[in-house]
């Protein structure tokens, strides 16, 4: 049999991306954002790792909840021992906050994490089966003001890479007492109308019908208007708490809804849940452009979470209020790009560096650390050769100042450093470069 040439067939595995120049930077000025803001805020970071016990998530996210009922990537190591690859952070910082011994020290343990997370669902534009998430939790401590702090510290993190409009989609689902007496009504309220109900939905009314709420099918949504509301059937403390959140919410100016439908698809949150979407506001291209509005109305969340107080309960039966959420950095990144918003506000270069002759570009890599240390933002062509060539991209990026090293000025350890509004130019010689640069940049 002839073997095949399966070399030129390698590709990445469908729906996991290789990440490179813009969709890099998108990411890094993402993931810096987070991790400043979150810092901030008292988060320090954490990094627990990508492969845990399948039982971790089975245990915890729901046997009915599409994660683990469809999603997860899992498989038996050499060992024999079965692990999944994780799907979402919350979790594994809780396993890692019991692990490490977290309750000892001051509470709430404020984590935050920033990293890959893998689910095995349909690919399409800001849906991948490799995604990127930062996340904060704050773990052994009740109070309705941390829910509060995770929603501001989303919201700033969205805010400080440009997306300023976003809307906080938010919604109290109770604890396990007041969700029993719901679940009783809302169970008998599509029991009734169970003929109208997509096949997917049947399933779920005997399974968790929680989730018909999440439904996104035409009819679904429809039944869904008649459908109870848990907020009438929240306790005593649950609604305070609810009522106590808004309020910090009002006080923050933050922009949020209520959506009394609102359940999230994992099966460990009580009381507060939100979700964070993309503001309505549409860019001037937008009006033209049909593809981007198709993106838009895919893209969805680009964030949510809530609290998990029963979490531990379920992984290591012991009672530790929790609260958390994450964004999604992939489509953090598609918004942006689709609200124009460039990956990075990088310092415009102030001198561009010209050489001419092989002298002056081995000199050039010595001027290039100068400046570098010296703080000075500069741009070059180490590959050019012509001076009119260079001079034009200097011209394009429109630096204040270049510098000019031909074979003479090689020799003489000199550069020109020539003005480039004004064409004037000057002799500087080589130790005197950073020195001079920043004083001309001083005067500008
Ligand atoms: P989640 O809603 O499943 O929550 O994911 C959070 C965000 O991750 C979503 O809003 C979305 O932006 C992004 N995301 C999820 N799946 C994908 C995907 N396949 N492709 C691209 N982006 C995706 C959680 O994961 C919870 N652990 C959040 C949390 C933290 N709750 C409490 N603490």
């Amino acid at each position: 049999m002839v073997k095949k040439n399966t070399k030129d067939k390698i590709r990445s595995v469908k729906g996991m991306h290789d990440m490179f120049m813009e969709r890099m930077l998108y990411h890094e000025r993402i993931e810096r954002e987070a991790r400043r803001v979150a810092e901030y805020y008292g988060f320090s970071p954490i990094r627990t790792p990508h492969l845990e016990p399948e039982e971790l998530f089975t245990t915890s996210l729901g046997e009915t909840s599409e994660v683990i009922e469809k999603q997860m990537y899992t498989f038996s190591t050499r060992g024999g021992t079965r692990v999944a690859m994780r799907p979402e952070g919350t979790a594994g910082a809780l396993r890692a906050y019991m692990e490490n011994g977290l309750q000892s020290q001051a509470q709430p343990a404020r984590l935050f994490y920033s990293g890959a997370f893998f689910r095995h669902e349909n690919p399409q534009a800001g849906r991948t089966r490799e995604f990127w998430q930062s996340g904060i939790e704050s773990i052994g401590d009740a109070g309705p003001v941390h829910d509060a702090l995770t929603i501001r510290v989303l919201i700033s993190i969205l805010e400080a890479v440009g997306l300023k409009d976003s809307v906080v989609h938010i919604n109290n689902i109770g604890d396990k007492v007041c969700r029993a007496q719901y679940m009783k009504e809302l169970t008998a309220y599509y029991r009734k109308r169970q003929q109208q109900l997509c096949p997917d939905c049947k399933k779920r009314l005997k399974d968790n019908p929680l989730r018909l709420l999440d439904c996104k099918v035409y009819e679904c949504v429809e039944l869904r208007k008649g459908a109870p509301q848990i907020i009438d059937h929240l306790s005593e403390d649950c609604k305070k708490r609810f009522r106590e959140v808004i309020e910090f919410l009002d006080g923050m100016d933050i922009n949020y809804r209520m959506d009394p439908y609102l359940v999230r698809g994992l099966d460990y949150y009580t009381n507060t849940v939100f979700e964070i979407f993309p503001g309505e506001e549409e860019s001037e291209d937008e009006e033209k452009e049909g593809d981007e509005k198709k993106q838009k109305a895919s893209i969805s969340a680009l964030g949510g979470g809530g609290r998990y107080d029963g979490l531990a309960k379920m992984l290591f039966r012991k009672d530790i209020p929790a609260v958390g959420g994450a964004l999604g950095i992939d489509r953090v990144a598609l918004e942006m790009k689709r609200k124009n918003i460039k990956p990075r506000s990088e310092p415009a270069p102030k001198v561009f560096l010209i050489q001419m002759g092989a002298k002056a570009k081995g000199l050039s890599f010595v001027l290039l650390e100068d400046l570098r240390k010296a703080g000075i933002v500069n741009a070059h062509d180490l590959a050019g050769d012509s001076l009119t060539a260079q001079l034009r991209k200097a011209n394009d990026l429109e630096v204040p100042f270049s510098l000019i090293i031909g074979q003479k000025e090689a020799i003489d350890k000199q550069a020109i450093l020539r003005d480039m509004k004004t064409g004037t130019q000057e002799l500087v010689s080589f130790d005197k470069i950073p020195t001079t640069i920043k004083m001309k940049l001083r005067q500008l």
